[in-house]
């Protein structure tokens, strides 16, 4: 079974380049599907959820190939709305594929995604938002099944701003009948660049970004190159990597408009960051301060996505933090393994109370998912001596290359088999 071997407690200095976004480029592999030609997706991660979203693609007949980091899809022999069950037990995102087949050949089959690791994660949202839109839905728990003569344009108005529930509308809206207006849409950068490339292929949509998000239906989508952007998360992850073992380093690709409430609970931890157009740089001692009220929201508050790995780096603050995670129901799987790194954390419910420590001693952890497990690599850098981590394979999900890139700052890190 293969594991990553860190030997932690150096300080990381450097320059690294940040990789293509996992949670932009989804969504857009699924609205490829919409359109009527090839479209060419540059600056395209090589992840375990990007395979898999290929193999979807391939299963329903696209044809899909690389050019480098670039990622060339033609749907145009598209011939199946159903997508295959093994995909979606293995990554449960391929629900995004349910709007763009909607859109493409009015039906979709699909099985029922479930949860995952870190919540119940229901779909809900989805598919009432479907159903005013002229979807009819049979649901039997095991299986969705969604048909329409034709999606119709409607008013959508969301609960809670979900991201996934959002892209799904907006890709079955985009070759409906008529307008949709979504109220309480999702705001994150992810669904701005869906909108963007769907805008670049012909589509009518404005509000991306904001709340209330309008989709005039229109005919057809034509040929497209796009260039997806480089992901926040990842880049908030080698920060807070920085933050937690002291150094200096550089990220190249993203500038810090993304990042705003990561990079200003940084500051407040002691850390100087400055932004540029296209890159941030980080300047750390290595000793972090205490933050007493850290809560996770949909952007553009702080990302849940970002909360095991800032954990970590609390995990040595001078005295005591809380975070409360508002998103995700669990969340803190990561806790039992921090703590055998020698962390005090005391979970409460939504509430984790983290004492500082002043030394993490390395130990041997299972990651149990994609973010905890980065958590779990920023301990193993933090701490003293030899960390092995085991199941990285939920951590290839998201990174290219974490070790590679965190070798490049000067750590002692490699996946080992
Ligand atoms: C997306 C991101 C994930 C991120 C999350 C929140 C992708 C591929 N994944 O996931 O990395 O952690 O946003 O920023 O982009 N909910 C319902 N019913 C629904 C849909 C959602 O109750 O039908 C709830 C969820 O259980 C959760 C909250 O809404 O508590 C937000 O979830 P959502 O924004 O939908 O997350 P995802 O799109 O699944």
């Amino acid at each position: 079974m293969s594991y990553i071997e860190i030997n932690g407690g150096k300080q990381l200095n450097g320059e690294v380049n940040i990789q293509g976004s996992k949670n932009a480029v989804l969504p857009i592999l699924a609205a490829t599907v919409l359109v009527n030609g090839i479209t060419k997706l540059n600056h395209c991660p090589k992840i375990l959820d990007v395979f898999n979203t290929i193999s979807i693609l391939e299963a329903i007949g696209c044809i899909v190939y690389w050019e480098n980091s670039s990622l060339i899809i033609d749907t145009t022999k598209l011939n199946t709305s159903t997508v295959p069950d093994e995909y979606v037990k293995q990554m449960r995102s391929s629900t995004i594929f349910m709007g763009a087949l909607l859109g493409r050949t009015n039906s979709v089959t699909i099985s029922y995604p479930g949860g995952c690791t870190i919540g119940k994660r229901p779909i809900n949202f989805h598919l009432e938002a479907f159903q005013e839109m002229n979807v009819s839905v049979e649901d039997d728990g095991n299986l969705i099944h969604c048909t329409t003569k034709r999606v119709k344009g409607s008013n959508i108005f969301f609960k809670m701003p979900s991201v996934g529930a959002t892209e799904n509308v907006i890709l079955a809206a985009v070759l409906a009948e008529g307008k949709t207006h979504i109220y309480n849409a999702a705001r994150e950068p992810e669904i701005t660049e869906l909108c963007k490339y769907l805008n670049a292929a012909g589509a009518k949509i404005t509000g991306a970004g904001k709340d209330e998000i309008v989709i005039d239906g229109v005919d057809y989508l034509h040929a497209v190159e796009y260039t997806n952007p480089s992901d926040r998360i990842v880049a908030g992850t080698y920060l807070t990597a920085v933050a937690g073992t002291g150094g200096e380093a550089v990220l190249n690709g993203i500038g810090c408009s993304s990042l705003q409430t990561v990079i200003s609970l940084l500051k407040e931890m002691g850390n100087t960051i400055l932004c540029g157009e296209d890159y941030i740089m980080i300047s750390s001692s290595g000793k972090t301060k205490p933050i007493p009220f850290i809560y996770t929201a949909p952007y553009p508050g702080f990302p849940t996505d970002m909360q095991s790995q800032m954990m970590s780096v609390l995990i040595k603050a001078s005295g005591t933090s809380n975070i409360y995670e508002e998103v995700f129901e669990n969340r803190y799987q990561n806790v039992p393994e921090l703590i055998k790194f020698g962390a005090d954390i005391v979970i409460n419910d939504k509430e984790a109370t983290i004492n500082g420590v002043s030394l993490l001693k390395g130990s041997d952890v299972f990651a149990s998912d994609l973010r905890g497990g980065a958590g779990l690599v920023i301990a193993g850098l933090m701490a003293t001596g030899k960390t092995t981590i085991h199941n990285p394979d939920f951590i290839k999900r998201g990174y290219e290359d974490i070790c590679k890139d965190l070798r490049n700052l000067g750590a002692d890190i490699r996946y080992m088999s």
